[in-house]
């Protein structure tokens, strides 16, 4: 690839895909009979449960005069508008009730809708899918319905635990997700005595393949510097451990560690909320230190360790980002970001011409980097 050769000049576009699922807000916040604000791609929400206590979203205005309905009743069913008292279904938005109707005025309340979102509760999360910009016309939309179900957690066996967490980065989608997957940032970012120094620094080849909508880093290496991985070398044979991380549009990093009984799989998201603004959320599932009480402490202080190292780092980069600098993307520390970028653009090609998408990485690649 010649052209990889000198640096890319590379402005983020920072536009936010639709058509997918998204987290809006830890399961654990949202309760029976309360109604929470969220937003999603600038699209404000309001998200509740129901009386069985099934996730519902909606779009947060009123159809009527748009009045946000998070300020309005809610009964465990319905949701009652706090400006004129308009009810709709929780769950499909449908106009159930206009109070100021007299008897003889026939209009067909049920052909009203507050937008609806496709809402799922999903390993310590409620996702929403955040359809195609519909025709214009609200009001009258009926509820979009999503392609598939929210994205799992892989899980190895029946017996796991679970934690996730989560840090607000004042930076777009685009440089969310291009700080998660860069491989060349750690020993500057993410040093502490207990890790790593960037004395530590050294030469790595890893072998990345092209997956549907993304990519996959596997390998069977014990030089692997991933936190669960050198907790979980002191239980089982280095040889024996086998990782993958996969980057799935539109902002989907799994990894996955298995050796012998033993797994850890985390999903992380990087959410945009609005073009300045996203969300990253890691959750994770593992059976290793089930039995140890400390365990999940342990691996929860490392990960926010480094959650908060990043969010601190993306503060300050927004800053440098605030007068729009030129930058550039370098190989191969940065390719993971043009493979970003080109799924992205791929993605958005397909959709445009109705084909199916090309994916940018032909085949098996080796990059070499030193972190
Ligand atoms: S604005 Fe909601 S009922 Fe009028
Ligand atoms: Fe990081």
């Amino acid at each position: 690839m010649p052209e990889l050769d000198s640096p890319q000049r590379q402005a983020p576009d920072s536009l936010m895909l639709t058509g997918f699922w998204y987290r809006a807000l830890p399961a654990a916040h949202v309760h029976r009979d309360q109604l929470h604000k969220a937003m999603l791609l600038e699209i404000p929400l309001v998200i509740g449960r129901d009386r069985a206590g099934h996730p519902f979203a909606l779009g947060d205005a009123c159809p009527h005069r748009g009045m946000p309905l998070h300020c309005g009743k809610f009964d465990g069913e319905n949701l009652e508008c706090a400006y004129h008292g308009w009810t709709f279904d929780a769950h499909n938005g449908q106009c159930q009730l206009i109070p100021s109707l007299t008897a003889d005025q026939n209009l067909k309340v049920d052909r009203i809708y507050a937008g609806s979102y496709p809402c799922e509760e999903q390993d310590g999360f409620i996702w929403v899918f955040i359809p195609e910009p519909g025709p214009q016309g609200a009001g009258f939309a009926k509820p979009e319905e999503s392609p598939e179900p929210a994205p799992l957690i892989e899980k190895f066996s029946a017996k796991y635990k679970l934690a996730y967490l989560t840090a607000d980065m004042p930076v777009s989608i685009d440089h969310g997700i291009i700080g998660l997957m860069d491989p060349a940032h750690g020993p500057f970012v993410h040093q502490a005595w207990w890790w790593r120094s960037r004395h530590s620094i050294h030469e790595k080849r890893k072998n990345f393949e092209p997956i549907p909508n993304g990519f996959r880093m596997s390998a069977h290496t014990p030089s692997s510097n991933s936190a669960p991985y050198k907790l979980l070398r002191l239980y089982a044979a280095a040889d024996s451990i086998t990782t993958t991380i996969d980057f799935v549009l539109p902002n989907l990093r799994r990894e996955i560690i298995r050796a012998g009984k033993y797994w850890f799989s985390s999903l992380t998201t990087v959410t945009p909320i609005t073009r300045n603004q996203c969300r990253i959320d890691v959750v994770a599932a593992w059976n290793i230190f089930r039995w140890l009480p400390f365990g999940p402490e342990l691996l929860k202080f490392v990960f926010a360790k480094f959650v908060e190292q990043d969010r601190r780092t993306m503060e300050l980069q927004a800053e440098g980002l605030k007068h729009n600098p030129h930058l550039m993307l370098i190989d191969d520390a940065d390719r993971p970001a043009k493979w970003y970028f080109q799924l992205k653009a791929a993605h958005l090609e397909a959709k445009r011409t109705g084909a199916e998408m090309k994916h940018p990485i032909t085949g098996p690649v080796t990059l070499k980097w030193r972190s």
